[in-house]
């Protein structure tokens, strides 16, 4: 990564960390800004940070994170490899769905970490995410696991795992669409 990059990174957290566009910067502990490898192929992408990463600062650490860390391991994708953010940088209150409103005034974020990062991949994790990503009327029941082509990179989005920690029958879909993100990984260094 060149200076200039990483000088850019620097400037990006620190206007994450010290936004004021919405409420929840009143509320939060701290700012889940994103982690992981600023130059992965692969970027995953939640709604909101709960209450163990307001906590930590950290993406997906609680019990939804740990989930999620079994199915990297399963498909054999190293969590340092990718990069991990969501859609919202502060928690909202009681965990409830990030509002549309939430959602406009913290997008510039994420699209700035895709313009750093250029991943060749993006997952959606959950639904949320998938409406704001894919397309508005996305139907995570019927549409978990097929890819979308957005130019730049391809897009799919899965179950988000707080729902698989719900629903554990869905877990085979899951484990499913996982392997067929490492192959389309795989694919890209023509492994
Ligand atoms: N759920 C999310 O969508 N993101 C997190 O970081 C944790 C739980």
């Amino acid at each position: 990564m060149t200076s200039e990059i990483a000088a850019r990174w620097d400037e990006l957290q620190r206007a994450c960390e010290n936004c004021t566009r919405c409420p929840l910067g009143k509320t939060k502990t701290n700012t889940v800004f994103g982690c992981g490898n600023r130059d992965a192929d692969l970027m995953f992408v939640g709604e909101a940070p709960g209450e163990q990463e307001d906590l930590t600062g950290m993406p997906f650490v609680g019990r939804a994170g740990q989930l999620l860390d079994k199915f990297l391991y399963a498909v054999d994708i190293k969590r340092e490899d990718v990069y991990i953010t969501n859609i919202l940088k502060c928690r909202p209150p009681h965990n409830r769905d990030p509002l549309p409103a939430e959602q406009d005034m913290c997008i510039d974020y994420l699209r700035e970490q895709v313009r750093l990062i250029k991943p060749k991949i993006i997952v959606c994790l959950g639904r949320i995410s998938a409406m704001r990503l894919i397309k508005p009327d996305f139907k995570i029941t019927s549409e978990h696991g097929i890819w979308f082509d957005k130019g730049q990179f391809k897009i799919c989005a899965v179950y988000h795992p707080s729902l698989l920690l719900r629903d554990p029958r869905k877990r085979e879909d899951m484990l499913r669409d996982m392997q067929n993100i490492k192959a389309a990984l795989d694919a890209l260094s023509g492994v």
